[in-house]
């Protein structure tokens, strides 16, 4: 492990210029624009993993964004760890509020990274984290010291859902076999306490409509006389919540699992400030769902949100008028058991009873994902543990994240296979936002836990034999 250790001290520079080239490239996948980048980048970590030393490396087309795969086996007798990680971005808007440039990067101090972050669209997530893998991939072949078999699955469409993952997955079940999926693509809770994601929230994402009058009206020659869609659709929503953050649809907390007073008592023993949280927002109070703490609120318990809502006008100025239609983007968080086909048409059919005469509705369901959990009594996640305690120099906290990773659950349903979520970022790196960012601390933190990773993982594997 030192000459390992060593070799990525030596290398820093070059592994940072390396990222910030990769951070050039706009690979946003939402928007059919930037198509021509999004292959770009997939071209640019061909690249970089044949560079490395991977073995038939090889960008797959898929209906919607490429995916690369690339592989080292050393012995079939060793474990084989398939690294996933994603090369697409969110979007960068609102692009006024960027400091610099989103495909610009530069690198910045900030409070939480006296060192430095990288200040990028993806720097955090994931190319930054994703490219961690690759290069610790050259430290370990370099050295001589790859303790496991490996494979890589680079996707281009995370953002977006991964909608052509699993059939990808499943027509190249043979190529992808795996014993453990590592997956750095979440966050630690600081830097200072080093976490393992043990779930994902689940997602359930549509967009509604609401068509009133054929046209847009002069809103003083028919205001107050016709219903008016951006009325409505502001009363529809407000009816989904109600003022304990509790969710109105039927049925919709049927499938929640509930966690037991223990396993609730020792996830909020986590360090977590709400002050800080407040500060950091620039909040006074919290919010959410009565008789739960924040930290369970934004992970073991389900939300709904609205994430754009529009309609009418909202250029400069003002224009007197009555829209024709509105319309709002919705997203429900889920937790296990809830799925989100179920849930879905459990909105759509609550959403259009609220609707009152004089409007119609419409609702569209975008892409959803799975909940996941994933167990801490297995080597999977003990080499992650081993791991961390290693790099860190103190035991990791096993804590569920919010956020949601599709492949985490299709993965175990098409291969029987579990993931680990070794992610190195922090809540409050900006991630989807404007400045997202990402600590050089964590990048070189998390190249030097990987080589543990596949060390410890390698043993573990042994003793049980
Ligand atoms: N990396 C995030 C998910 C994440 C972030 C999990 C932080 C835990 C902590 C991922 O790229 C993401 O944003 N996923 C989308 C999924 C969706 C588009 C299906 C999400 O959560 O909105
Ligand atoms: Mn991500
Ligand atoms: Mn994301």
């Amino acid at each position: 492990m030192e000459s390992t250790l060593k070799y990525i001290k030596k290398n820093k520079k070059r592994f940072l210029n390396e990222l910030l080239e990769f951070l050039t490239i706009p690979s946003v996948s939402a928007d059919p624009a930037y198509k021509k980048s999004v292959k770009e980048a997939a071209q640019f970590l061909e690249a970089k993993m044949k560079e490395a030393g991977l073995d038939k490396v090889k960008i797959y087309p898929t209906k919607g964004h490429p995916i690369v795969f690339g592989q080292k086996i050393i012995d079939a007798a060793l474990p084989t760890i398939l690294v996933y990680g994603h090369y697409d971005v969110q979007p960068p808007d609102p692009i006024d509020l960027w400091e610099s440039g989103p495909f610009k990067p530069v690198v910045k101090k900030t409070k939480l990274h006296p060192e430095g972050a990288i200040f990028a669209r993806g720097a955090c997530d994931d190319k930054g984290q994703a490219y961690m893998h690759v290069k610790a991939f050259e430290a370990m072949v370099e050295t001589g010291n790859l303790a496991c078999n490996v494979k890589f699955m680079m996707e281009g469409e995370e953002e977006v859902g991964s909608v052509h993952l699993e059939s990808f997955c499943r027509k190249y079940q043979k190529m992808l076999k795996s014993d453990v999926v590592l997956i750095s693509d979440t966050s630690i809770i600081a830097n200072d306490v080093p976490s393992v994601t043990v779930g994902l929230r689940g997602l359930s994402y549509l967009e509604v409509e609401i068509t009133g009058p054929n046209r847009d009206l002069h809103s003083g020659v028919y205001g107050g006389a016709v219903a008016n869609p951006a009325n409505v659709l502001c009363d529809m929503i407000s009816k989904l919540v109600d003022n304990d953050g509790h969710i109105n649809i039927p049925g919709f907390y049927k499938d929640v699992v509930e966690l037991s007073a223990e396993e609730r008592k020792s996830m909020n023993k986590a360090p977590f400030s709400i002050k800080k949280y407040k500060e950091h927002l620039d909040i006074e109070a919290i919010n959410g769902e009565k008789g739960y703490t924040t930290l369970e609120r934004s992970s073991i318990r389900p939300s709904l949100d609205v994430n754009g809502i529009w309609g009418g006008y909202t250029g400069e100025g003002a224009k007197t008028v009555l829209p024709s239609k509105a319309y709002a983007k919705i997203s429900m968080r889920l937790v296990p058991n809830q799925n989100p086909e179920k849930i879905t048409a459990l909105f759509a059919k609550y959403f259009n009873k609220l609707a009152p005469k004089g409007v119609s509705v419409k609702v569209t369901p975008h892409h959803g994902g799975m909940p996941a959990v994933t167990p801490t009594d297995t080597d999977e996640y003990r080499a992650a543990h081993l791991a961390m305690k290693a790099s860190f120099g103190k035991n990791p906290i096993p804590q569920r994240g919010g956020g949601s990773i599709p492949i985490v659950a299709m993965f175990e349903d098409v291969f029987n296979v579990k993931s680990v979520l070794m992610g190195f970022g922090l809540d409050s790196d900006n991630i989807h936002s404007p400045n997202e960012h990402y600590g050089l601390f964590n990048y070189y933190k998390g190249i030097e836990t990987i080589p543990y990773y596949f060390h410890y993982y390698k043993e573990l594997k042994n003793k049980n034999l």
